[in-house]
């Protein structure tokens, strides 16, 4: 993997005493036809026999210092003194200025950052010696990637090619420094459509994959698709060039898809319908819907109540709720019975209680110390989530969820959330991470480390803005996650309108072209003049990457992501139309049960009302059972036979909870 030349000197250190060598930055010149630019790694020498190598303790013969840096700025110097003398030289014609007899003497001059000096002790200004072009072992060397690429357990994951003119070195992140558990996250930035962020994600995720030490356990990735089709076929074979092919070759990278993928998709508002962009009948295959009812909402209620407002009495009422409501045999105080499951039994509750303190009319304006107000404004939200997220949010019949407890290792799980409501999209996050996070706590997920893959960070975790649930999460993954496994890589086109704790836990750090206004904003002081240029001119497919063992910033290259793009995905595998509920329904039960005669379903489920439909749907969908049209036949003649809800409330036992303290 390692490449052995040595290249030969190009260039040479000088220190003068206005452009003095430091034991961080130093200045050395080239002839004027070099390979070498901004961003180039560098290796110095301090030549043995050099008298000036005598400072450093060691004589003629001793191997003296060696020192790496990369090329942070250029210049070009001639031996005029001022313009004035070329153009009285070339009598005021530019033209005639090449006729000059004589060639001016120019040189090339280049300012360096140290990014390696060895030994490292004791620190001291770069020696004047000869300048070559790194290799890949010098490289290796210049950012410290021999620590971790070799051992007994090494933990390089390949992230891409550094490239100087003819040289190629592949550059390596820790995976313990990226996976955790010393340091942990991703952040990578830059414009639109140029900077190649959510192809960098796809392509660092397959070589992680990949390269994942064995020692280190398990990895799965869950990756939120916020953007139309962007991450819709993961496990597709996208278009590759030569050149990428290349690529992944020199990077011990195989090019191909990712073979795990399983699709989680709300569904639509008729609740049949998938709310994805893959809905090609060839792939719907591993769409699961995903589905939550009145619990796992309540669990995670806070979500709705702090976008706008901070409520301590709405808190304690939902939790009220949850604990001694929710799934219980509940008497409300005024001689009704309820047992809660649905959002819709909630609402019978809702209305006794406001039925019962209208009619009890002394009684006040509270009802088990919570005040009408709070209990009206918690009834307004959770009717307001499960009407803005309908198809998320279910009143008919069983959850179906990400497979808890069961996740496989380097499996890629796709959340999309893209075409949900915002407020619906807020719950998810906050579910899928809690959940994540909880799990890998009790080490019961099924991996030990999960990448949480979210694009377009700056709108769930703004710099300004109302400090919401899901931004409180993110930082909480960013803060505490790299102890758990759990591993966050964002990405957004600014970087200034993320969080600053957010962006700033990420060890790793890539930017791919960027905005020349951004990069005028504070955060990016520590670059040189020259490589901000070079930021906001970087061509497709070149990245720069911060990690910490890096002292400097380095360009990369990397290949396309073998994956099928999102906009190449749907034009190969076009979304299927919204089928009508019955077709939507028979749909469903093929997927469950090849046998299934779309007739027959049509017949049965002719002249039912459609949450019965989708109840007993859900039904099946959740037991998977043999027969499906069988199962799904008793589920629907089951319920369509019992009572509704009203009838139930009878029936429930009369169960008067005389020792609640409320
Ligand atoms: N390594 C690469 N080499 C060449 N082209 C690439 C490479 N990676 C991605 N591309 C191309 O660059 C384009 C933009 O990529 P991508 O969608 O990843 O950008 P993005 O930064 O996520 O954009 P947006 O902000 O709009 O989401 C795509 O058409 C993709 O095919
Ligand atoms: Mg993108």
């Amino acid at each position: 993997m390692i490449d052995r030349r040595d290249p030969p000197p190009i260039g040479r250190v000088v220190a003068t005493e206005q452009k003095p060598a430091t034991p961080h930055q130093f200045h050395f010149w080239t002839a004027n036809e070099t390979t070498i630019g901004i961003g180039a790694i560098v290796r110095v020498e301090e030549e043995p026999g050099n008298p000036k190598g005598l400072p450093n303790g060691r004589g003629k013969g001793e191997t003296g210092k060696v020192v790496y840096g990369v090329v942070t700025d250029g210049f070009a110097y001639s031996d005029l003194a001022t313009p004035l003398h070329d153009v009285v030289g070339a009598e005021g014609d530019p033209a005639r200025a090449a006729e000059s007899p004589t060639v001016r003497q120019e040189i090339r001059l280049w300012t360096a950052a140290v990014l390696r000096q060895k030994p490292e002790e004791p620190l001291q200004p770069v020696p004047l010696g000869q300048v070559h072009v790194a290799s890949d072992v010098d490289v290796a060397q210049a950012l410290r990637m021999d620590s971790y690429l070799g051992g007994a357990q090494p933990t390089a994951i390949p992230v891409g090619l550094y490239t100087s003119g003819a040289l190629e070195a592949p550059v390596y992140l820790d995976a313990d420094f990226l996976l955790g558990p010393e340091a942990a996250h991703l952040n990578i930035s830059g414009v639109s459509g140029l900077a190649t962020k959510t192809s960098a994600a796809e392509f660092l995720l397959g070589s992680i994959f990949q390269h994942f030490p064995t020692h280190k356990g398990r990895i799965a990735a869950v990756c939120f698709n916020v953007k139309g089709p962007d991450l819709c076929f993961l496990d597709q074979p996208g278009a590759l060039e030569d050149e990428d092919r290349r690529r992944y070759e020199r990077l011990a990278v195989r090019a191909q898809p990712f073979e795990r993928v399983r699709y989680y998709a709300p569904f639509k508002a008729d609740g049949v319908n998938l709310n994805t962009l893959r809905t090609h009948p060839d792939l719907l295959g591993d769409v699961e819907p995903l589905v939550w009812g009145l619990r796992e909402v309540l669990d995670y209620a806070e979500v709705l109540l702090n976008r706008d407002d901070i409520d301590a009495k709405a808190d304690a009422f939902i939790d009220f709720l949850s604990d001694r409501v929710v799934d219980k045999d509940f008497d409300d105080g005024f001689g009704g019975a309820h047992r809660v499951v649905t959002f819709a039994d909630l609402e019978r509750l809702f209305r006794s209680i406001f039925d019962g303190l209208e009619l009890g009319g002394g009684r006040g304006d509270t009802w088990r110390t919570h005040h009408i107000a709070t209990i009206r404004k918690v009834r307004n939200r959770l009717s307001n989530i499960s009407t803005r997220a309908k198809g998320l949010v279910t009143d008919d019949g069983p959850s179906n969820d990400l497979p808890w407890g069961r996740f496989e290792d380097r499996a890629v799980y796709v959340v999309d959330v893209a075409n949900v409501d915002p407020l619906g999209q807020d719950l998810v996050f906050a579910r899928v991470v809690s959940k994540l996070r909880e799990h890998l706590e009790r080490r019961d997920l099924g991996v030990e480390a999960v990448v949480v893959f979210v694009d377009e960070l700056n709108k769930y975790a703004p710099a300004d803005g109302p400090e919401t649930y899901v931004k409180k999460m993110l930082l909480d993954i960013s803060e505490r996650g790299r102890y758990l496994g759990l591993v966050l890589f964002g990405a957004e086109q600014f970087r200034s309108q993320v969080h600053r704790r957010v962006v700033g836990n990420a060890s790793t750090i890539v930017f791919g072209r960027m905005d020349s206004d951004e990069l005028a904003t504070p955060g990016y002081q520590v670059l040189s003049p020259a490589t901000k240029i070079k930021l906001a001119t970087l061509p497709i497919g070149e990245l720069m990457v911060r990690h910490p063992h890096f002292t400097q910033p380095i360009f990369v290259r990397f290949p396309r992501p073998a994956v099928l793009r999102g906009r190449d995905g749907v034009e190969r595998f076009p979304p299927a139309a919204d089928l009508p509920f019955e077709d939507a329904v028979v749909r469903q039960l093929v997927k469950l049960d090849r046998r299934v005669r779309p007739n027959l379903v049509k017949d049965l489920i002719a002249d039912r009302r459609e949450e019965d439909v989708r109840r007993a749907l859900a039904h099946t969908r959740q037991i998977r059972p043999q027969d499906a049209l069988a199962h799904f036949r008793k589920q629907l003649g089951g319920r369509v036979a019992a009572a509704p809800a009203a009838a139930r409330e009878s029936v429930a036992p009369l169960n008067p909870i005389s020792d609640d303290p409320y």
